[in-house]
């Protein structure tokens, strides 16, 4: 995806990846910085986030690591307060983190589904409210990308936790993106469908089973990369987005409009 822009398109700016240490985070983390910001990725394990860190600086570009549980508001503002200290600001803010298991509801504790809503709702509120004040003086407008799921809207059998939370984190989105919009800060979402190199497939899709039905029902006929996720998440947070605010980039295939979700 690197050669798809300009290789100065982020220069100057900084941006704090949460979960970035795997995944669609890392390989986000990995392209803003590709195209010049410096990256901080924040992550539960120490060394899962250094080692990202270090993997990408092995390769030529700016990042450093934060341990940041972002169920842990104290945490969180900590690691803000840090970035600003060391980097002279923060202008990009990517909710990430997330976590999620397939699980009847019935079957479900309510400690099950504390912890996904604590991971994902509560985080990315967690994280954008602690770095409003930062974001709100970026010279290069501030944003907010938040990666949801198209099952926000959909819902998903057995993902009540995620499909809930996801869903919450959207209308966190518009409601910021109108109350932030005059304060500099710009907050969208994306939304990926299926893709088939993460975690959440894996469990989603795969270990249930059901991997080759998912797939027939991708118009495109294949399930998305991490890099295309990446992409999407580059485009928001450049210049070519500044007049995008309170919306959710679907990167599905067009899996949405082809009804039928278990
Ligand atoms: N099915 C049902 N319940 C589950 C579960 C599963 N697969 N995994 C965890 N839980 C429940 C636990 O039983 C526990 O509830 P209880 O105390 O009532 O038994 C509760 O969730 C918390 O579990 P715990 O292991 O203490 O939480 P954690 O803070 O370590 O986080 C995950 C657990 C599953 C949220 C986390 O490990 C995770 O999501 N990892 C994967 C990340 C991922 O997939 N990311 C991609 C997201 S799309």
């Amino acid at each position: 995806m690197k050669g798809i822009f300009q290789p100065d398109l982020l220069v100057g700016r900084v941006a704090l990846v949460t979960g970035g240490g795997t995944g669609l985070g890392l390989e986000t983390a990995t392209l803003l910085a590709s195209l010049g910001a410096h990256v901080v990725i924040a992550g539960r394990r120490t060394e899962v986030a250094q080692e990202a860190a270090e993997s990408i600086v092995g390769q030529g570009h700016r990042a450093s690591a934060l341990q940041v549980d972002v169920r842990d508001y104290p945490q969180v503002e900590g690691a803000i307060a840090r970035i600003v200290q060391e980097q002279g600001g923060l202008d990009i803010l990517i909710n990430n983190a997330a976590g999620n298991f397939r699980c009847n509801t019935e079957e479900l504790t309510p400690n099950g589904w504390r912890t996904i809503i604590d991971i994902d709702l509560n985080g990315t509120f967690n994280c954008s409210h602690a770095a409003f004040e930062a974001l709100s003086k970026s010279k290069h407008v501030g944003r907010i990308v938040s990666i949801i799921t198209s099952y926000a809207w959909s819902g998903w059998p057995g993902c009540a936790p995620a499909a809930s939370a996801k869903a919450g984190i959207q209308s966190l989105m518009r409601t910021l993106a109108v109350e932030w919009g005059n304060r500099n800060i710009l907050c969208n979402t994306v939304a990926p469908g299926a893709i088939g190199d993460t975690e959440g497939a894996r469990r989603i899709h795969e270990d249930a089973g059901r991997g080759a039905h998912e797939l027939s029902r991708v118009p495109v006929g294949r399930f998305g990369s991490r890099a295309d996720i990446a992409a999407a998440v580059t485009y928001l947070v450049s210049d070519a987005g500044r007049y995008v605010n309170g919306t959710d980039l679907v990167v599905d295939g067009g899996r949405q409009f082809c009804f039928g979700t278990a």
